[in-house]
């Protein structure tokens, strides 16, 4: 007998306000970030002047148009959204005493058209941004004054929202501050490896103080962490390889582990020891990362290959988790390896290692999609990769794994992350909107959003083995 997906499975899509909204001098909004990083998050500091424009600045217009977006993700079935609050909406420069009320007024506005759907909120409180007064006046997550300052923000949100929103996340992808320091913990490119675990450090105190309010201020209410998901796999059987695979795991998890165990493990004590690196940490840090999350939530787009031989793998860095492409793996048209079955591996490793219960927060195949000359999308290769992973989610679920949902990232088409692409299309609606900016931002269903649909109104039936 086949097992299903089970009763209550959340379906949706997951956005990030910076991706999304644009408006991004509106409603009394602080700069941020992202506003700071318009080439995306591994491009360099634009200071922004009058007059300067970067396509996230209108991105795809959700600010104004969210109603007609939330009817078209309602016709598709949705029961979830996650979305993101930008920081910088509700503290503009970060340390203000009082909230921006203006900032706060338009998330309201947000939860209360996607509960009149029975769409359920998911929260991110940090997707990749941050107020950029963090930045310059504190020296970003290196100073340990942003605990305080993220813990006022959380338990504004919390409380303003607490019979909205049961379902919150910390911090998007914290484990890629080693690759991104600027987007995740607000440090400069050069910056040193013990300063970015010193800031790392910081976050996730502020993590577990996130999870204790929450659990305070909304008792019925669900926090996870948010990890990205890229799973390493040895290039050869070598036992080299293999212990390196391991390292390299560890290096993605560590957080996940501090997160759900409460405590640094072992092994990065070890870490920090040998690179001589000294961490700062009190016996209220301690108590703090006890709060540990409900549930692990992660994003999945592919995996890569670990050799400990140090010439070949600088040779044959890959896709951004700079890893050696697996030769027997397919990539996307951004050199993003698709791994249906990694999914299925990296939903048992998770749920082995924590056992908690896990939520599939993105996943998605970034396409160039054009429309045909009667302006159909047709989207096959996408429904593809939707569909074989979906089938491999299905099989974790047999395997004993507990899943809550799946929200793949972007249903519409948004603003790239790594490099602020618009032509990087994830989405099951097409949103008519160039790279130069130019178009009509109308919207449109791909041949995908026909197929989502089947699937949520299945429950997954639909998705074919
Ligand atoms: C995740 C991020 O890393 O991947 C998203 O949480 C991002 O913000 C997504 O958009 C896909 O990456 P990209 O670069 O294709 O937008």
């Amino acid at each position: 007998m086949r097992v299903e997906f089970p009763d209550g499975f959340l379906w949706g899509g997951a956005l990030a306000a910076n991706q999304v909204e644009g408006a991004w001098q509106e409603g009394g909004k602080g700069i941020s970030t992202s506003d700071m990083l318009p080439d995306g998050i591994f491009g360099p500091v634009t200071q922004r002047k009058p007059g300067d424009w970067s396509i996230k600045d209108v991105a795809i217009d959700f600010y104004h148009r969210y109603p007609q977006d939330i009817a078209l993700f309602a016709e598709m079935g949705f029961t979830c959204l996650r979305v993101s609050i930008a920081w910088a909406r509700i503290f503009p420069q970060g340390d203000e005493l009082q909230p921006n009320e203006a900032g706060l007024a338009w998330y309201d506005a947000l939860f209360d058209e996607l509960l009149r759907f029975q769409i359920q909120p998911m929260v991110t409180l940090s997707h990749y941004e941050m107020p950029w007064g963090l930045v310059e006046n504190y020296g970003g997550w290196g100073n340990r004054k942003l605990i305080e300052l993220f813990e006022r923000y959380a338990r504004t949100v919390f409380t303003r929202y607490h019979h909205k929103v049961k379902l919150w996340l910390t911090f998007n992808e914290i484990n890629m501050s080693l690759h991104a320091p600027l987007t995740g913990v607000g440090l400069p490119a050069g910056c040193t490896e013990a300063e970015i675990y010193q800031a790392i450090h910081h976050q996730l105190v502020a993590s577990g103080l996130a999870v204790k309010a929450c659990h305070e201020i909304i008792p019925d209410a669900k926090i996870g962490n948010m990890l990205l998901g890229g799973l390493a796999y040895p290039l050869t059987c070598k036992p080299v390889d293999v212990f390196a695979t391991l390292q390299e795991n560890r290096s993605w998890l560590f957080f996940g582990d501090v997160q759900c165990r409460g405590a640094w493990p072992g092994y990065m004590q070890r870490y920090l020891r040998d690179n001589g690196i000294t961490l700062h940490m009190t016996a209220e840090d301690q108590a703090a990362l006890r709060h540990t999350v409900d549930f692990v939530s992660f994003s999945y787009y592919m995996t890569g290959c670990v050799t400990a031989d140090s010439a070949l793998a600088a040779k044959q860095r890959g896709n951004i988790l700079n890893m050696v492409p697996n030769p027997h793996l397919e990539s996307s048209e951004w050199g993003w390896q698709i791994d249906p079955i990694g999914l299925r591996t990296l939903l048992n490793t998770l749920w082995d290692r924590y056992q908690k219960p896990l939520f599939i927060v993105e996943n998605g195949l970034g396409a160039q999609d054009k429309p045909g000359d009667d302006g159909r999308i047709d989207d096959g290769y996408r429904i593809s990769y939707l569909n074989d992973h979906l089938a491999q989610v299905r099989q974790a679920i047999a395997d004993g794994v507990e899943v809550m949902g799946y929200t793949c990232w972007g249903p519409i088409d948004l603003i790239s992350a790594s490099k602020a692409e618009v032509s990087k299309r994830y989405g099951f609606i097409y949103v008519d909107l160039q790279p130069d900016g130019s178009g009509s931002l109308q919207r449109s269903r791909k041949q995908s959003f026909y197929w989502y649909q089947q699937v949520i109104a299945s429950n997954g039936r639909s998705v074919t083995p």
